[in-house]
């Protein structure tokens, strides 16, 4: 049986201008690699939404006007660290809520599990592993309003479409009152975002190249990594970062597990990642095309990101 990862993978590589989906760079080592990009100060995104939850969690649960109890359903809690802030300062509150983290890795969800509880034991939590989606309709059923979080400029990697696919999906699912708290990069300096994502350190390049040796592992491919570069491109009038893998020669992998060969021409490029980055307008603009209202944005002291703060 071939899977989705192999169809995907298939179909990018095939394709007239190659492709690869960003989603799969999340393996264990990927994840890993992305942990490492998280800690380079060059990375402002994590520094600056931590500032926000660090500094503002007061701020954005009094915006919520919430009766208690409520839930807090987070998307792709990850590694969760973040949100951190905003938990212990409900539970130092004593604030009546469930914490819902919703995760699609088992092993981020117990980790994230066991943490969660050593630090604050008196959190009350249900974690669920599987599709947000299928986990989220039963919101609807719940009698209590609910925050859902989807934090950490997630939604910088969908492109307008999907985006807005994305958010009428989470608006289905939301109840009249509900809130949505969304984390956007924000456009700035277009030298501070292209050394975020074309890093000196090449941690990037290896987060992307890490895709190549997952393919290796799971299709049985033998691409050689040192016959690929990285490059990546910020285009300040459209907020995009653009991220490709660029083949160093003319050079044709094999795909054991899918019996297929696919030829590289000397310098063709595998897109791998778009990164989106927005101005407040364009976040406004995309509430109002998705049926949401902006209640507030939260930024942090450097303006660099905001968590922007939806009500349906
Ligand atoms: C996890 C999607 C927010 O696009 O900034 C970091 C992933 N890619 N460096 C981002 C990523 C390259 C990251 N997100």
């Amino acid at each position: 049986m071939i899977d989705t990862f192999a169809q995907d993978v298939l179909a990018g590589l095939t394709a007239e201008n190659k492709y690869l989906s960003s989603k799969y760079f999340y393996d264990d080592k990927g994840s890993r690699i992305f942990q490492e990009i998280m800690n380079m100060p060059e990375y402002y995104l994590t520094n600056a939404e931590f500032e926000i939850l660090s500094m503002q969690s007061q701020q954005i649960i009094e915006a919520l006007q919430f009766s208690t109890p409520f839930n807090i359903v987070e998307l792709g809690a990850g590694d969760g660290l973040k949100t951190f802030k905003l938990l212990e300062y409900l539970v130092n509150s004593n604030i009546k809520f469930n914490y819902v983290p919703i995760d699609i890795s088992q092993e981020a969800i117990d980790v994230l599990t066991k943490r969660l509880k050593e630090r604050l034991p008196n959190l009350n939590i249900k974690p669920k592993v599987g599709d947000y989606f299928e986990i989220l309709k039963v919101n609807k059923q719940s009698d209590y309003p609910s925050l859902l979080l989807f934090l950490g400029g997630n939604i910088g990697n969908y492109d307008e479409n999907k985006a807005k696919d994305l958010l009428n999906l989470f608006n289905d699912v939301m109840k009249f009152g509900d809130k949505l708290l969304i984390g956007f990069d924000l456009k700035k300096n277009p030298i501070l975002i292209h050394n975020a994502y074309y890093d000196k350190h090449g941690i990037t390049k290896r987060f992307n190249l890490n895709l190549l040796l997952r393919i290796n592992r799971e299709l049985e491919a033998d691409f050689k990594i040192d016959d690929f570069d990285f490059y990546c491109h910020y285009n300040p009038m459209t907020g995009n970062v653009k991220s490709y893998i660029v083949s160093l020669r003319k050079q044709t992998v094999e795909l054991k597990a899918l019996n297929k060969s696919i030829d590289f021409d000397y310098d063709e490029l595998i897109w791998t990642e778009l990164s989106k980055k927005y101005s407040i307008d364009d976040i406004q603009s995309l509430a109002k095309t998705t049926s949401f209202k902006v209640n507030t944005n939260f930024l942090d002291c450097k303006h660099y990101f905001t968590d922007s703060l939806w009500e349906k």
